[in-house]
């Protein structure tokens, strides 16, 4: 898991040991895999709201095509990283947000018909036509993964059965044109095959609507949701994407692109988390290995009820005067340094060799590892950050 460019910035950092670990060179690789498996007439887009780090952000402005945002602190970082192309997403944008999206020059992916009437009145005072997407809330969900978006009850998008009405509004609104769809269906969803049916469906869904409406079609943006296996070996398959997709361009009418925006998947695997082993104890008859760090800069195991692999990194240092405790062979739990036993990354993973001053690492931490996590509860030092 860990390479040896990774493994010698780990053995760099400073005791106790807590750091964040960013690999570029992982980050333009993935995202040239990516764009290798997607159609002509594609647009890739990293969603920022995966990894916010200045550095992840301009590293994966200039591998992809633009940046996707979901509010003016990510708007502002895409505008630092001199992203080519912007689109602003989310379901509570403020005015000032819709102003600052103007001025940028973003496409908005539009959430409501009250958003589009205030986006218009924006856009009419800086004296612009701004280009939008309606986000649509399907009334199928045709994806499985989690955090399910459309084709359910959300706040998310405009309801397929509202849309007639939100398209008619548009056609009042001379500062708004709506160039086309955007249908971000699911999150982390690991079959290729699946995913590929969903994006042929979203662009058969979208010709059609635009016909009936008779909407010239540009843009059919089906968000992200490409997954990460966090727990096996399994892999979303880019080759059996890249097959699915392979007749969609001849559906598209002429003009228009289609448009994808994941997150986790460019950015999970270029990050590592580094959390030195503090103690070691039993209670119960359970072992429990303490860290430097936990929950409040890593939170998905948490949130998602899930334990995540570790890898031991040993390390030889041991400044007291007296024995290291050392565990062989048993199943450890790694918590962390928060007062709740809710403070826990991984449950019984086995560990052939662990020492107090041994330093755990979690990979695949990328992408909303740090960004989703409550970083300030108990106040404890923030982790390192490293960029290679
Ligand atoms: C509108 C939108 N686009 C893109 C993404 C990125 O999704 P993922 O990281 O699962 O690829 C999200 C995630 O929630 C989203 O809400």
């Amino acid at each position: 898991m860990l390479g040896e460019r990774v493994t010698a910035a780990l053995a760099e950092l400073t005791p106790p040991v807590c750091a964040y670990l960013y690999d570029r060179a992982a980050l333009r690789a993935r995202a040239a895999a990516v764009r290798a498996a997607l159609p002509p007439r594609s647009t890739l887009l990293y969603a920022v709201k995966a990894n916010g780090h200045p550095e992840v952000v301009s590293t994966l402005a200039a591998a992809t095509d633009g940046l996707e945002v979901a509010s003016g602190g990510e708007l502002a970082l895409a505008v630092a990283a001199g992203a080519r192309e912007i689109v602003f997403g989310g379901p509570a944008k403020t005015d000032a947000e819709l102003r600052a999206a103007v001025g940028a020059g973003a496409l908005v992916n539009v959430e409501s018909a009250h958003e589009l009437r205030r986006l218009a009145l924006v856009a009419r005072e800086a004296g612009v036509r701004i280009r939008v997407a309606l986000r649509v809330n399907r009334a199928t969900a045709g994806l499985t993964g989690s955090h399910r978006m459309t084709g359910t009850p959300t706040p998310f998008g405009i309801d397929e059965r509202q849309l007639d009405g939100v398209l008619a509004l548009a056609a009042t609104l001379p500062s708004v044109r709506v160039t086309g769809f955007h249908l971000h269906a699911v999150s982390n969803n690991l079959d290729a095959g699946a995913y590929a049916g969903f994006v042929v469906d979203a662009v058969t869904w979208s010709v059609t609507t635009a016909d009936r409406q008779r909407l010239p079609l540009e843009y059919v943006n089906v968000g992200g949701g490409l997954g990460v296996d966090y727990t096996g070996d399994g892999q979303f398959d880019l080759e059996v994407l890249r097959a699915g997709l392979a007749g969609v361009p001849e559906s598209l009418p002429e003009g228009a692109r289609l448009v994808f925006e994941p997150g986790r998947f460019l950015a999970a695997e270029a990050g590592w988390y580094a959390a030195e082993v503090l103690d070691l104890k039993q209670t119960h008859g359970r072992w429990f290995a303490v860290l430097r760090g936990g929950t409040h800069h890593f939170r998905l195991p948490a949130a998602w009820g899930y334990s995540h692999p570790f890898a031991v990194l040993p390390v030889e240092r041991w400044p007291y005067p007296f024995a290291r405790p050392e565990l062989r062979d048993v199943a450890v739990d790694a918590v962390g340094e928060l007062c709740t036993p809710r403070d826990v990354l991984t449950r019984g993973q086995r560990v052939a060799r662990l020492r107090v001053g041994d330093v755990l690492v979690f990979g695949r931490v990328g992408a909303y590892g740090w960004d989703i996590s409550h970083h300030d509860f108990l106040r404890h030092a923030h982790p390192e950050v490293v960029v290679i």
